[in-house]
Formats: structure tokens, C-alpha cells, sequence
């Protein structure tokens, strides 16, 4: 039975944001009778070649926004740098699914941190800083290598540098400044591992498979699903971002992005509170693919199955070379591809992905160039 509170077939889902996540969120929604309306300041996006319906507003357009929580029966994202002001012009209007204490947190690399470790989650050492006396402090501290973040805004690497020298600090610095920033030392990971977890209204939690990813020039390149771990690592990776779901009490999804340590061990890095480029393969080699399982969260709908029923290796496809691959990818009978109708193949651009699936298990021992096979 579905909850008396869940969405009724026909019900309209609101999404800030117009990118690929909205894209492939509103054709899930789109599959289990919902509409969707697509809230975005671009008039031609990804999101809204595949929505019901749209606005072209800017995210501090209050008229609009007030219009927009009118015209939907739930409100959620595709990207986790939503304005605290547009929230707020929604709040009290339309149930916002995650609400703002998840935003807030994944908002700021800080909070994130401290939140991180408060739920049980290891992270590796950090510390804020806010002038240039902090930064020599903390360099004292933690040692180099060691890594200098702006603590919001970042994405694919931006916002960043690595600091090997004592003479990397200041320009670094300076580059980065006058926003607040974050200090942490350089994590010599095997591996980068990620797994996401999907909280539902009734405070239900499923969680998918970890994989392993990696990436090119700081852009996700290929995920390895499931990851090729230990199992005890594996069912950590799981184990630590239920830990995030339950202590953000979302409703929705998170990803938690690990470092694997020479020793076994894991460190959180970062989580967003959304469908994540690492979770794509969950569209074709599980039951229920990460984006209807948002949409199940949102809508109020029990959660689906997240069991795998296949292995596969997702390729990002990106800028030239991805347009360039797709006549070949689409046309490939063990690949699954997607792609986001963007407009331009502007280079560093992710303009959609490809699923290689292989049967159950048949990852685990092949190395990466036989896992890709040419994808
Ligand atoms: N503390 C660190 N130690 C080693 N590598 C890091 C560290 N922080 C980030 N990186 C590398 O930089 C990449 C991007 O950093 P991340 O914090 O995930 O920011 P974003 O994905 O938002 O750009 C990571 O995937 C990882 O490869
Ligand atoms: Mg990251």
C-alpha cells in the first residue's frame, strides 16, 4: 500500500534546476504517472526538452518562484547549490523534498566535515581558514601535500589547488581568497569509491552497491559498479552512507564520496543531496535505477529495489571526444547509452554516459582495460 500522504498518479513534482540529473529525474517521474515542472533560468535546457512544463525565471525571482510553488505539489533539485533565499520563497508553500538542513550542510565543505564525522563517518584531517595567518597555521599543522578548498561553489575540481611546497601556499591563497576556505591533507587513496543511499518519507533506507571511480582532468570518467573491494570495505562504503541518510534525515537521495586507504579504510570526503554522476549504472543494472528512486522519495512512494542485477562500467561522455563516441556507443549491443541534448559539445561538458553491462559478479578480477572493453 502506498502512504495516503504519496502523490496521486498525475501530480505535478517541481525541480530547480534544468540540467541532466532534472533530465532523467522528470523521464523516471515521467514513468510512474507523474508530471514534471521544470524550474529554470536558461530557456533551453536538458530538463525541459522532457517536462510537462516549465519556468524561465532566476532563482531570486520570488514572484516567480511563488508561482511556481502554486503551480506544483513537491519541490526538489537537481543541484545542491540552491540560493538559502529561493528555499525560503518556497517554504510553508510546497512541501521541499530534501529540505533545507540537508542543502545547508552540503552546501559548505565546513559544515559538511563537521557533520561527517558527528555521524560516524571518518574524514581525514582539516582545518578553516579564513586569512592567510590561518593558512600558515594550519599548513603547521597538517604538513603538506595537503589540499586548499573553497568551502562552497566547488565542482569538478574547481575551486582548488594542491599545495606540495611551502612556497604553493601563498599564491594558492590568493587565488583562492577572499571566500572562506578549507585546509585538508592530501589523502594518498588506492581509490576513489562513492555510494548512495536513498531515504524515503517513511524513514525508510536502501542503499546501492559502492563503486569505484575515476576520474579525467578532476571530470568523472568512468565508474566501476560494483566497486572491486574487500567485502568488508564494501558493505563500510554502504554502512557509512545510510549513516549520512538517517543523520541528514533527508527525504530523497545522498552520495558520499570515499577515499579508499592503503590499509582498507575509508575517509568521507564529500555528499550531495541528489542523484550523482556515480550512481548512473543504477539506470540499467538495477531493478530501480537511482533517479525513480529520488522520484519514489519525493513522491512519497515506497522505496524500489536496489539490487544489482548485472556489473557495469559507466563512461562519461564528455565535450568532442563524447559526441565523437556516440555513433559507436548507440550502436553497441552491450551498452546501454543516454544522451542529454545539450545544445553545444563545448569541451569539459558532460553531455551523457554510457553503461557497459556485464553479468553478475564478472567484474570482480578483470582488469580496467577488459572491464571498459572499448567504451
Ligand atoms: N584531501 C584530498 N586528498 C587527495 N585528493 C583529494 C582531496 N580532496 C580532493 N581530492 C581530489 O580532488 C577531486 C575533487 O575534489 P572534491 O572534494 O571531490 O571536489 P569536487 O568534486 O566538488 O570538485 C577528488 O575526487 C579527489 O580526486
Ligand atoms: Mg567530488
Amino acid at each position: 500500500m502506498t502512504r495516503p500522504d504519496a502523490l496521486p498518479l498525475g501530480a505535478t513534482i517541481g525541480i530547480l534546476g534544468g540540467g541532466q540529473l532534472g533530465r532523467m529525474s522528470a523521464m523516471a517521474a515521467a514513468r510512474l504517472g507523474y508530471r514534471c515542472h521544470i524550474f529554470a533560468p536558461e530557456a533551453e535546457c536538458p530538463a525541459r526538452q522532457v517536462a510537462a512544463a516549465g519556468t524561465i525565471a532566476a532563482y531570486d525571482d520570488v514572484a516567480a518562484l511563488h508561482r511556481f510553488a502554486a503551480a506544483v505539489d513537491v519541490v526538489t533539485y537537481e543541484f545542491e547549490n540552491v540560493p538559502a533565499a529561493t528555499l525560503a520563497a518556497l517554504e510553508g508553500r510546497v512541501p521541499c523534498r530534501p529540505g533545507p538542513r540537508a542543502l545547508a550542510i552540503c552546501q559548505d565543505r565546513l559544515a559538511e566535515k563537521r557533520f561527517l564525522a558527528e555521524a560516524g563517518v571518518p574524514v581525514g584531517p582539516w582545518r578553516a581558514v579564513h586569512s592567510a595567518e590561518e593558512l600558515t597555521s594550519a599548513l603547521a599543522e597538517i604538513g603538506l601535500p595537503a589540499v586548499l578548498k573553497t568551502t562552497r561553489l566547488g565542482y569538478d575540481g574547481r575551486g582548488q589547488a594542491v599545495l606540495h611546497r611551502p612556497e604553493d601556499a601563498l599564491p594558492a591563497y590568493e587565488r583562492l581568497s577572499p571566500k572562506p576556505l578549507i585546509l585538508e591533507a592530501f589523502i594518498p587513496f588506492t581509490a576513489e569509491i562513492s555510494a548512495i543511499a536513498a531515504r524515503g518519507l517513511d524513514g525508510a533506507v536502501a542503499c546501492y552497491d559502492a563503486v569505484e571511480n575515476q576520474h579525467r582532468h578532476h571530470i568523472l570518467d568512468l565508474s566501476f559498479a560494483p566497486a572491486r573491494l574487500p567485502e568488508a570495505a564494501a558493505r563500510a562504503a554502504r554502512e557509512n552512507v545510510a549513516r549520512v541518510a538517517q543523520a541528514l534525515e533527508l527525504v530523497g537521495l545522498v552520495a558520499l564520496e570515499m577515499f579508499l586507504l592503503p590499509d582498507g579504510g575509508l575517509l568521507g570526503n564529500e555528499i550531495a543531496p541528489r542523484p550523482h554522476n556515480s550512481g548512473h549504472w543504477t539506470m540499467d543494472a538495477c531493478a530501480c535505477g537511482q533517479f525513480e528512486q529520488h522520484i519514489r522519495a519525493v513522491a512519497g512512494l515506497p522505496l524500489g529495489p536496489v539490487t544489482r542485477h548485472s556489473d557495469a562500467v559507466m563512461r562519461n561522455l564528455v565535450g568532442p571526444e563524447g559526441l565523437a563516441a556516440w555513433p559507436r556507443l548507440v550502436s553497441r549491443g552491450d551498452v546501454v547509452a543516454h544522451w542529454y541534448g545539450k545544445d553545444e559539445a563545448k569541451p569539459g561538458r558532460k553531455l551523457g554516459h554510457a553503461n557497459r553491462l556485464l553479468p553478475l559478479g564478472r567484474l570482480q578480477g578483470l582488469d580496467d582495460v577488459t572491464a571498459c572493453d572499448g567504451i
